[in-house]
């Protein structure tokens, strides 16, 4: 089978497709034809090398698929042979087949398409979890999003009035250029990170802060999530995009004082140790999008050739948007 495989720490140089057997399934694990894989960050910070993400090379990169199960392992129920299915593998999702987790490969509703079911094992079902698991999100919360252009910041943007939010919604960009693109995928107010962002969030809130914050810079916008936090704010640390080394933690004095707590995601170590709880959010992304209009714009790649040149894009920051890519449907 074909599969794109990333042979060292580095760019696109490094990516390659290659002609790999394909796998079969483990006990309680499921063989997937794949018809489409959704890209996601988590592969451009392992292909650059970033620590914790992979000690291997070459490594298989892809970690959200949608097609139709080709062989069930020991003692899986359930599912058959021929289903369309969503799952979230551990890696290897960029290619032919791939095998997961039968707990992380769930049906697809009928009348929704592979295509578009290919976003949610992952990038939805992160949006999901970000705001309702880890950001307790309420009626009325004023949102602060950072990345709020891309795969995740687009779902939360459909998100926020699907799960009953209603407050302002505000996304932060990393270039001006990508403000008008956030705005039209549903955020009210969008800024690109610069000197004058706190002043723009406060007088976007009308003075108020923010009530969630969700961020995956790590900890290079921290303290200014802290400085536009409203009194009982939530602020959700959810990745490292930057691949820097990473700060500090506020001082306990500072959280106790804003009533404000810091909160960590990680939807890898929810497979790894609530796969059950990533399941019941698949499942929910699964139904938004079925019957409750989640759709988000999707860039259609049409085969795996095309992916080193959008991993590019994303990791330097000229990506919008959510990207799958066509494999065998
Ligand atoms: N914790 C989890 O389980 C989890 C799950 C899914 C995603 N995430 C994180 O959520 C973010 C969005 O993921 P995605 O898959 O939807 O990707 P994405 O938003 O489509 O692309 C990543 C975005 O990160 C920003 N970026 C790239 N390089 C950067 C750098 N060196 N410094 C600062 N920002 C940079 C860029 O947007 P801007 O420059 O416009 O900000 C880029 O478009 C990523 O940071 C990812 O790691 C975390």
């Amino acid at each position: 089978m074909r599969a794109l495989v990333m042979t060292a720490p580095g760019g696109a140089e490094n990516s390659e497709i290659r002609q790999i057997e394909a796998p079969h399934p483990g006990p309680g694990q499921v063989a997937i034809d794949v018809a489409w894989a959704g890209l996601n960050f988590v592969d451009v910070m392992a292909r650059r090398g970033d620590a914790g993400y992979t000690a291997e090379w070459p490594y298989l990169p892809g970690k959200e698929v949608a097609g139709t199960v080709r062989e069930l392992g020991e003692g899986v129920t359930g599912l058959a042979v021929g289903d369309r299915v969503v799952a979230a593998p551990v890696g290897g999702g960029l290619a032919e087949v791939v095998v997961a987790d039968a707990v992380l490969t769930l049906p697809v509703p009928d009348g929704l398409e592979l295509r578009t079911a290919a976003a949610a094992p992952l990038g939805l079902a992160t949006a999901v979890l970000l705001l309702t698991d880890a950001g307790r999100l309420t009626a009325g919360d004023n949102v602060l999003v950072h990345s709020a252009g891309g795969g995740v910041g687009s779902a939360v943007a459909q998100l926020v009035p699907l799960l009953g939010g209603g407050g302002t919604l505000i996304g932060t960009v990393g270039r001006p250029e990508k403000a008008a693109a956030a705005v039209d995928l549903g955020y009210h107010h969008a800024f690109a990170r610069d000197e004058k962002l706190a002043d723009a969030v406060r007088t976007a809130t009308g003075g108020r802060g923010v009530d969630l914050v969700l961020d995956p810079l790590g900890t290079a916008a921290l303290e200014l999530d802290l400085t536009v936090a409203a009194p009982g704010a939530r602020i959700v640390l959810f990745g490292n995009a930057g691949g820097g080394e990473v700060g500090a933690l506020p001082p306990l004095g500072r959280l106790m004082g804003g009533n404000l707590s810091v909160t960590g995601f990680s939807h890898r170590a929810f497979a790894a140790t609530a796969p059950e709880r990533l399941a019941r959010a698949i499942r929910t992304t699964l139904d938004l999008q079925a019957n409750s209009g989640l759709g988000i714009p999707l860039t259609e790649l049409p085969g795996l050739e095309a992916v080193p040149a959008a991993h590019d894009a994303m990791q330097e920051g000229r990506a919008t948007g959510k990207y799958v890519v066509r494999m065998g449907e």
